[in-house]
């Protein structure tokens, strides 16, 4: 039997021929899910079996790939943050300087009452029970605002090895898991308004949100979430941290060249564009084909994304963008919910209800891309080579938009503080000669890669589902407690031991000062 399976797994070694690969993305942000998709559909094409459980499902899914759709136990997020919430701030807020740290607060807060609500429907969700009573040979999830579905695999009892997928840089909760060094002394955390952190206020602020997001995951979700499992199943599972500590990697949407410099290990590998491949060319609308082709010194892109809803911009904020766009001598092609099925032409801008992003912005005509920065519209940027205005609002965007920066992919401005001024200032910057040839060459640097990026990704599906655990590939740091990763006790001992010392030679010292002055005074006697 032994050698059968060692036989098995040299022959494995050059297949995988048909695995079973489960998916579960119970997010409802479709941003998210198209980072993963091509991952998905790739893996169905090349010979595995595929079932996806997701809000998303396919209209045109490929042969051996099995869709279970979540849209009846919520509803999808598309337009729904509303531009009133990131107006100016009260002054008070402001001059305490805690402006920061309450947007970065207040931004997480609707993540877990998400994931507490998808988590509730999960559980009572009956076609996930019959996917889960399949056999599989590795588990696709997301890391991002749950870990329900690690409780559910624990009481169906899937044994296969996990995968987390990140569609954004990591979560703060994510480098425990696999014992990856996060210290927030260096390391920027996803929701940190700069991408290189260096004085003491950036420490202080980045250490209290590292904290503070630790402890939120921790306590809004994963004990909320076992409980809710728990009293649906009528049984104890193990705490969601532990089965998170069991994951076998991580494949991040992100590049070291575009996201910065951070600790990585084996199992957390870099797979950042890896969407861009396999995506389906989108054919660019007859409309705005021919305003790019009537645009004699090219078009900006302007798009904040598919959860932003643009229409509830106030008029004011809405009057400042449009006097700065129509200064400029290029046009500008917006992307805006409410306007006309062909688009609403008012001087030089072009207002359309979609844009296919990728194929715009890898058009010639194309020459900067207004963004939220979100890292999908980032990486597409980078990817086509297009520099960036980038007006970040929450999450990871103002974080994207300091990596883009400090890359001169960039420049990024402030929403709630924006003027006519600052708007024209960081247009005509990315609109520069210098600005369009930076971009360019990070673009190069970004696509320089050992190999493709959605290839890399397939191979360590593969790899994984070829070693599981005999191939382990987290650091140690994974199973030891805060005070022994932190060295707490190493250093309590430390201390201890001299503070000893100390009193020991005191009390030696003291001794042989007595000894000295007691032989002193005897012969000051004897004279
Ligand atoms: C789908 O799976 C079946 C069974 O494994 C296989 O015979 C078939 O070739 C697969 N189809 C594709 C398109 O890969
Ligand atoms: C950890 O994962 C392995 C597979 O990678 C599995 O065999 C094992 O049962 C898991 N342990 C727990 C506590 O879930
Ligand atoms: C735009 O220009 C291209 C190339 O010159 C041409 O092939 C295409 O038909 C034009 N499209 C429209 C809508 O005018």
């Amino acid at each position: 039997m032994h050698l059968l399976r060692i036989l098995f797994a040299i022959f494995a070694v050059q297949h995988v021929q048909s695995a079973n690969i489960l998916g579960i993305f119970p997010h409802v942000g479709k941003s998210h899910f198209i980072a993963f998709e091509p991952l998905l559909k790739h893996s169905a094409r090349t010979g595995h079996q595929v079932t996806v459980v997701s809000f998303f499902p396919q209209k045109d899914p490929p042969a051996n790939y099995t869709d279970v759709s979540l849209r009846e136990i919520a509803q999808i997020r598309k337009e729904a943050v509303n531009l009133q919430l990131f107006e100016r701030s009260n002054k008070f807020i402001n001059s305490l300087g805690l402006k920061m740290f309450l947007r970065q607060i207040f931004s997480f807060r609707p993540l877990s009452d998400l994931a507490l609500n998808v988590c509730s429907g999960l559980v009572k969700f009956q076609p996930l029970a019959e996917v889960m009573q399949k056999h599989y040979d590795v588990v696709l999830i997301e890391n991002f605002n749950s870990d329900c579905v690690l409780g559910l695999l624990h009481i169906y009892k899937i044994k296969a090895p996990v995968i987390s997928l990140l569609s954004c840089p990591m979560m703060h909760w994510s480098a425990s898991r696999i014992g990856l060094t996060d210290n927030p002394s260096f390391v920027p955390t996803i929701t940190s308004q700069t991408s290189s952190i260096g004085s003491f206020l950036e420490r202080l602020e980045n250490s209290a949100m590292y904290v503070y997001f630790k402890l939120w995951f921790r306590y809004a979700v994963q004990v909320k979430e076992r409980a809710i499992i728990e009293k649906r199943f009528q049984r104890k599972i193990p705490d969601l941290d532990v089965l998170a500590r069991n994951i076998s990697m991580m494949l991040v949407n992100t590049h070291h060249s575009l996201n910065g410099v951070r600790p990585l290990l084996p199992g957390v590998v870099e797979v950042g564009g890896m969407h861009l491949k396999d995506k389906r060319s989108k054919t660019i609308p007859h409309y705005i084909e021919r305003f790019l082709n009537e645009s004699e010194h090219g078009v900006v892109l302007f798009s904040w994304g598919s959860l932003i809803k643009t229409a509830s911009i106030p008029k004011y904020k809405e009057d400042i963008i449009v006097n700065a766009l129509s200064k400029l001598k290029q046009r500008v092609i917006w992307k805006y919910e409410d306007s006309d099925e062909e688009g609403t032409l008012s001087g030089n801008i072009l207002k359309v209800k979609w844009i296919p992003q990728y194929e715009l912005l890898q058009h010639p005509k194309v020459i900067a891309f207004i963004a939220h920065g979100g890292l999908l519209g980032m990486t597409e940027a980078i990817s086509a080579g297009k520099p960036m205005l980038i007006v970040p609002f929450y999450g990871d965007q103002p974080l994207n938009g300091a990596a883009a920066t400090s890359i001169g992919l960039g420049k990024a401005i402030s929403y709630a503080d924006m003027t006519e001024k600052s708007l024209l200032e960081g247009l005509q910057s990315v609109l520069s000669a210098e600005m369009r040839v930076s971009a360019r060459r990070a673009s190069k640097m970004w696509q320089d890669r050992i190999a493709d990026p959605l290839d890399t990704a397939v191979y360590w599906v593969e790899r994984v589902i070829r070693w599981g655990d005999q191939d382990p590939l987290h650091s140690a740091a994974r199973d030891l407690t805060f005070i022994e990763y932190n060295l707490i006790d190493v250093a309590a001992v430390i201390l201890l031991a001299i503070v000893f010392i100390i009193l020991v030679l005191r009390i030696v010292v003291n001794q042989i000062l007595r000894l000295l002055s007691a032989s002193m005074s005897k012969k000051e006697k004897l004279h």
